[in-house]
């Protein structure tokens, strides 16, 4: 049998899923003059060489022979035993079998999808939320419901609202990011943590808590993770943001009935992660005081943080608010609706800055056109500086063009 293109023989599920034009359009972005707050990238430059060259020297050397070998599906128990040092002192208290070591935690929201999500199930998120959990989770071709936060994390009044529309047993898992949420800065307070764990029994869902900035507070004290709080939590964790997302490492916590089946799934996908990145991972996080390394990071992300709050007072346009984050990597900006941030991509990238556009944040690919997410974490304060300023032009630019439209009773 003979076919002429892959369109014939696609899958349904991927027909469906969305490619990126904003990531067609940043490949085409190579100037060296471009300031990108697109990406999310850490700046790994911050990491001491010695420490790293040290981790990678256990791994090719004293553990070779398990460092290039298959290992089991779970991970390392040596490694797990490490990880659950490290979350232990955000408060999760777990031990090594608690824990499947995951490709980093991109590969635990698809394994986690691929375990319990049918075709049709509903799952709420806040809305907007992380890109790579969307395009994990519909693969599986699930009904993504979002619901709206502010400062203070996820709305938990409209959450409630959407679950008594829904009534019991509807809402297969809530994903949620409570910490410095990717892409709105967020961070959900604590009296929320404790409303949306009742609600999750009241209403009979799971909750996915993914975690990857946690440690990177610049202010405020220490919010305790949602799994601290009820053991029934699914949490997910990575090594990305406190090391090196170069070597995929993240992790799930969950209780063993959640782990088995996540076991049984992953065998089908790797047979098991990288050992070399879990021996090497593990002799860092033993060898190098790498809380005093993470101190660092704080501080440098912190300046730059502080960089891109205070241009954004100074340089951009009273019609646009944006968050506060406390940590993280990222601000959300919000522009009045008549403002579409997706045509202005190519023109801000004109005048050498790059950001990534709301959209793509929410299911539809549509909702979130009038925001941005934009990056403090890996440029420099006066880079930060800068394309704020450029930013700020182009949209002012923008802002004229409606408001001359508005005068005339256009829009
Ligand atoms: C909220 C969130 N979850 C998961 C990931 C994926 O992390 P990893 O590098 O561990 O795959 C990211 C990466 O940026 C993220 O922001």
């Amino acid at each position: 049998m003979k076919f002429d293109t892959a369109s014939d023989k696609v899958a349904n599920r991927v027909k469906k899923m969305r490619t990126s034009a904003v990531r067609d359009l940043f490949a085409a972005a190579t100037r060296s003059d471009i300031i990108s707050l697109a990406g999310g990238m850490p700046d790994v430059s911050l990491l001491p060489e010695k420490n790293v060259r040290i981790a990678a020297e256990a791994a090719l050397g004293e553990y070779r022979s398990q460092a290039l070998q298959y290992g089991g599906t779970t991970g390392r128990i040596e490694t797990c035993a490490v990880i659950a040092d490290i979350v232990r002192d955000a408060g999760i208290r777990c031990k090594a079998e608690d824990i499947i070591l995951t490709t980093g935690a991109q590969e635990a929201l698809d394994l986690f999808a691929k375990a319990f999500i049918d075709a049709g199930d509903i799952i709420l998120t806040e809305g907007p939320t992380y890109l790579g959990a969307l395009q994990a989770f519909s693969a599986y071709e699930p009904e993504v419901i979002t619901i709206e936060f502010d400062e203070q994390g996820m709305r938990m009044d409209l959450l409630e609202e959407k679950l008594k529309e829904l009534g019991k047993g509807a809402v297969k898992f809530l994903y949620t990011i409570p910490n410095f949420q990717n892409p709105g800065g967020v961070t959900m307070v604590p009296e929320r943590r404790k409303r949306l764990l009742e609600l999750s029994h009241e209403y009979d869902f799971m909750i996915l808590e993914d975690d990857p900035y946690g440690r990177l507070r610049y202010d405020g004290g220490h919010m305790v993770p949602l799994r601290a709080m009820d053991d029934s939590v699914v949490y997910l964790g990575t090594i990305s943001k406190i090391f090196a997302p170069g070597l995929r490492l993240g992790w799930i916590i969950a209780p063993q009935d959640v782990l088995s089946r996540i076991n049984l799934v992953k065998q089908g996908t790797d047979l098991c992660g990288s050992m070399f990145d879990q021996v090497m991972a593990e002799h860092y996080f033993t060898d190098t005081p790498w809380k005093k390394v993470l101190q660092s990071f704080v501080d440098t992300y912190r300046t730059r943080r502080d960089a891109m709050l205070e241009a954004l007072e100074e340089y951009f346009p009273e019609e646009a608010t944006w968050t506060h984050p406390e940590g993280g990597f990222f601000v959300w900006v919000t522009l009045p609706e008549y403002v579409n941030l997706v045509s202005m991509l190519p023109v801000a990238l004109d005048h050498g800055v790059i950001y990534t556009t709301g959209n793509a944040f929410y299911p539809d690919g549509v909702t979130g056109s009038n925001s941005m997410r934009i990056a403090f974490c890996y440029e420099t304060p006066e880079n930060i500086r800068e394309a704020i300023r450029r930013l700020a032009e182009v949209i002012e630019d923008r802002l004229e063009m409606y408001r001359a439209f508005l005068d005339a009773g256009a829009i």
